[in-house]
């Protein structure tokens, strides 16, 4: 007898042996037919029980979300829509459901409804079709960068310095917050907290990344990240991964050819490795896609749209060049942005990176060589004494997917940006001792991993791609 699961049952191609499989039921028919499916595939092994001869109080128990053990014979289907079922020989019931009560019903639910019962959701095609696919991801990421000589680095989650600007942060405190310890001003006194001075959890890795890439030459950070902003939006969450490559002696130009390569590789992968997920993505992007009108459909299916990516170089565009496509675009004439592009040096809303994306240049995007008032302090200032080294890819129906840049590298000139930014030298002395020692041109960008698998699972909630969202409100779980 082989143990194995559903996954490699449903690639075999030797059958008549017997088989043991564990399981959930999806769908229990005709007091004969189970739709089982144990989490390793998209697809349900149906196993068919001889009824006559099960024990009736068995049978009652056999309904949707009940574990199971099954033991029967692999045999061929005679039955349509499937190769190979199992032929029952013994069921055990490991874990009763009960129907009345049993959220997870086999009928089509809301996503929000599965997003209240997230613990459950992982039991219907969709979810488990996305977090497979996520996992794939995750794993596609760390064989990049190991077949590409980056090494692993963890940053760490709490941190002393909140110079980067990156977002709003979350205090982390040890402190009672009904009786804190004061100064003699009256504000908190976080020289008693746990680690003697106000602490925060990590809005990025790359300040400490950029640490390791001037010593290993090339790292990668992938940790979760915090922004305590108030953008209660789809494509934002309060906690997230992210992943941050950072190399030594690399340029803008050569950041972005990596993550060009990067992001094609990693898609490449799941191309190769998760069709059967892909393909039922595919599908139910493309039926909820119908519910909408016209003008609102995407042009291109699911998988057209990830080999699309891979198969076409993404266009490169300066900042400057952007803002006299958008404010000659219909849209910014006619006043249909939120946000009318009026002059240079307006930050770029949603609305503007989509527009570029999807109707004007229809591929990936990466835009460089930003003002430097709208980037942040560490970007190596240009020759011009107005643009920085910046860059961000934009994503069809994502936006902005990447940011990154050339990094300053030149001492003088960082001090000389901190304090136009009031950021205190003694707060990130170690970030400037790497510019008084053996500095160098070094750059590396910033992936946000949910909005990467967004993209290649066509979803378009944000809250939909990771385990257990956390949003303004939201905690659950
Ligand atoms: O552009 P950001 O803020 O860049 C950084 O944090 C740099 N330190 C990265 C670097 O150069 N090493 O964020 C990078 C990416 C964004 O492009 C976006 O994909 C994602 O992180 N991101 C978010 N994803 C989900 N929820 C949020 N609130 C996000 N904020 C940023």
């Amino acid at each position: 007898m082989v143990n194995k699961t559903v996954a490699v049952l449903l690639s075999e191609d030797h059958k008549q042996q017997e088989v043991h499989i564990k399981g959930w039921v999806r769908t229990f028919r005709a007091n004969r037919f189970i739709a089982l499916n144990d989490g390793s595939t998209i697809n349900n092994i149906q196993c068919v029980v001889d009824f006559e001869n099960t024990d009736e109080n068995i049978l009652k128990r056999i309904t949707t979300g009940a574990a199971v053990a099954i033991t029967g014979d692999l045999v061929e289907s005679q039955g349509k829509g499937q190769k190979v079922e199992i032929a029952v020989t013994n069921i055990e019931i490991l874990g009763d459901s009960d129907p009345e009560t049993y959220p997870i019903q086999p009928k089509k639910h809301t996503f929000e409804f599965l997003r209240e019962n997230a613990h459950l959701r992982t039991r219907t095609n969709t979810f488990s079709a996305v977090m497979r696919l996520r996992s794939a991801l995750s794993f596609a990421i760390h064989k990049y960068f190991n077949d590409n000589g980056f090494y692993y680095m963890h940053t760490p989650i709490i941190t002393g310095s909140d110079a980067e600007g990156a977002g709003e942060m979350f205090r982390v405190s040890a402190l009672d917050p009904k009786n804190p310890p004061l100064t003699e001003d009256g504000d908190v006194n976080y020289k008693e907290d746990f680690f003697g001075k106000e602490t925060n959890l990590t809005v990025s890795g790359q300040l400490e990344a950029e640490t390791y890439a001037m010593s290993l030459g090339k790292v990668y950070t992938f940790g979760p990240t915090f922004r305590a902003e108030n953008s209660n939006t789809s494509r934002h969450l309060a906690e997230f991964w992210m992943i941050e490559p950072e190399v030594a002696f690399m340029d803008l130009a050569g950041n972005m050819d990596l993550a060009e390569d990067f992001m094609k590789s990693v898609i490449t992968y799941v191309l190769e490795n998760c069709q059967d997920d892909l393909q039922f993505l595919d599908d139910r992007l493309f039926n909820e896609e119908k519910t909408k009108p016209q003008a609102e459909r995407s042009d291109m299916r699911l998988i057209e749209k990830l080999k699309f990516v891979t198969e076409n170089n993404f266009k490169r565009v300066s900042y400057t060049e952007a803002i006299d496509i958008l404010r000659n675009s219909k849209p910014n004439k006619k006043k249909k942005f939120k946000y009318i592009i009026e002059e240079w040096g307006a930050d770029l809303q949603s609305e503007h990176e989509r527009f570029l994306v999807e109707k004007h240049f229809k591929c990936p995007v990466i835009l460089f060589d930003y003002p430097a008032n709208i980037k942040a302090f560490y970007m190596r200032l240009n020759e011009d004494g107005k643009t920085v080294r910046a860059m961000d890819i934009l994503f069809p129906g994502i936006g902005e997917i990447v940011g990154g840049s050339q990094r300053e590298e030149r001492l003088d000139v960082l001090k000389e940006k901190m304090a136009a930014l009031d950021i205190p030298e003694e707060e990130l002395w170690w970030y400037l001792d790497l510019r008084k020692y053996g500095t160098a041109v070094h750059s590396g960008f910033g992936l946000g991993f949910e909005r990467l698998v967004m993209f290649a699972s066509g979803m378009t909630n944000i809250r939909d791609v990771i385990p257990y969202p956390r949003t303004p409100q939201n905690a659950e779980f």
